[in-house]
């Protein structure tokens, strides 16, 4: 394996408005050929983050290197950057063609290099036949395909990506999610890619940032940020999550015993629980519950009833209670017709695998 490069730093960044803090103390390394999302609500300061590594705005204090090169004052156009901006800024006057074609342009390539490219890229972002037309004559989706491409076919060392498939349909949205990271990786570019569709970043980035009020909660692969969430924020803004306070009635080796309600004990690991403490929160996904008819006895099985279900397409979300009152949800896999379903108004057991369920001091 090569040694790796670091191609974007961010050293305790922050960006203030006034008196507003959009961005606050974010230190960053991306490596070269990296895909690194940053994954947040709206107005958590990912564009600002984006606009600092490409130098249209400049942050209040820190360091920001590209490279290797400490860029902090250097303007965007001297920058080793494309961005792909949420707002798309392509230029009006401009054709499909001719606003693809003019970072080539710009930087000196042939007529015939020029051509080849865009007619590859029109292929590409499926946008043949439109060559000609003005982007006020495009959707929202054909006019963000064709500002990825702009910004794409210059082959940067960085490419900045805000948002960039929010505005096309579920189907296309899924084909670019593709073909973008096939690219990425067939051209070694390194992407910071900018969502607030957690899906999307589970399924393209080699990390995630999740950022939340201009800092980073959490950085990690796709599975650590899913499985091992550090904060409430993270594992509540990343898929769904129950939680729920329990109290710890004994503990056996590494395991710890989590009473959270008449008839609801939980045997998880303890490992996460530093320190002395009584009072714990666990949590656990909604799709690692498994429903059963037939009462089992072992760990983690309760019982519970069906309040509610809703049909989700792929899936079926079940709003459950026990006995005593307990409220969570299941989600379970619409695989096949045949197979068992679970309605309102049933009364089932569930069961969790032991390393399904966590439990940490307070979140
Ligand atoms: N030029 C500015 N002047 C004042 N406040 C600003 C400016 N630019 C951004 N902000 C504020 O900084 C915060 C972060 O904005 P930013 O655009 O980075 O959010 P975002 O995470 O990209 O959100 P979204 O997902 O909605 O695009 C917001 O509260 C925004 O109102
Ligand atoms: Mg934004």
């Amino acid at each position: 394996m090569l040694p790796e490069t670091t191609m974007v730093e961010l050293q305790g960044v922050s960006k203030r408005f006034g008196e507003f803090v959009a961005v606050e103390n974010v230190s960053l390394k991306i490596q070269e050929g990296e895909f690194l999302t940053l994954l947040g609500p709206s107005g958590c300061g990912k564009t600002t983050l984006l606009r600092m590594i490409s130098g249209f705005d400049f942050p209040t204090e820190g360091r920001v290197l590209l490279d290797g090169v400490d860029v902090t004052e250097v303007p965007p156009y001297r920058r080793c950057v494309n961005q792909v901006f949420q707002s798309y800024a392509l230029f009006p006057h401009l054709t499909v063609a001719e606003n693809i074609a003019f970072g080539l342009r710009a930087k000196g390539a042939s007529r015939e290099q020029i051509a080849r490219k865009v007619g590859e890229w029109i292929e590409l972002v499926a946008l043949q036949g439109k060559e000609q037309h003005k982007p006020s004559a495009l959707s929202g989706g054909q006019r963000q395909r064709v500002a990825l491409a702009r910004a794409i076919v210059c082959e940067p060392k960085v490419l900045l990506l805000d948002e960039p498939l929010s505005a096309l349909d579920a189907k296309l949205r899924h084909s670019m999610q593709r073909e973008l990271k096939e690219l990425q990786r067939r051209l070694g570019i390194t992407f910071v890619f900018v969502t607030h569709d957690q899906e999307e970043a589970l399924t393209m980035s080699d990390r995630i940032a999740i950022v939340n009020k201009g800092r980073i909660e959490q950085l990690g692969t796709a599975d650590e940020i899913y499985h091992a969430p550090k904060t409430r924020f993270v594992a509540e803004f990343v898929g769904q999550v129950n939680v729920m306070p329990g109290e710890i009635i004994g503990r056996e080796g590494g395991d710890v015993l989590v009473r959270v309600r008449e008839g609801v004990v939980f045997r998880v690991d303890g490992a996460l629980l530093v320190g002395d403490c009584a009072t714990v929160q666990v949590s656990f996904r909604p799709e690692k519950v498994h429903l059963m008819r037939t009462a089992v006895h072992g760990e983690n099985v309760f019982a519970a009833e069906v309040v509610d279900e809703v049909f989700r397409g792929q899936t079926d979300q079940l709003f459950m209670r026990t006995a005593s009152g307990l409220e969570f949800t299941v989600v379970v896999a619409n695989e096949s017709r045949s197979q068992e379903c679970f309605h309102k108004g049933e009364r089932v057991f569930c069961s969790l695998h032991r390393e399904d369920v966590v439990a940490v001091k307070e979140w």
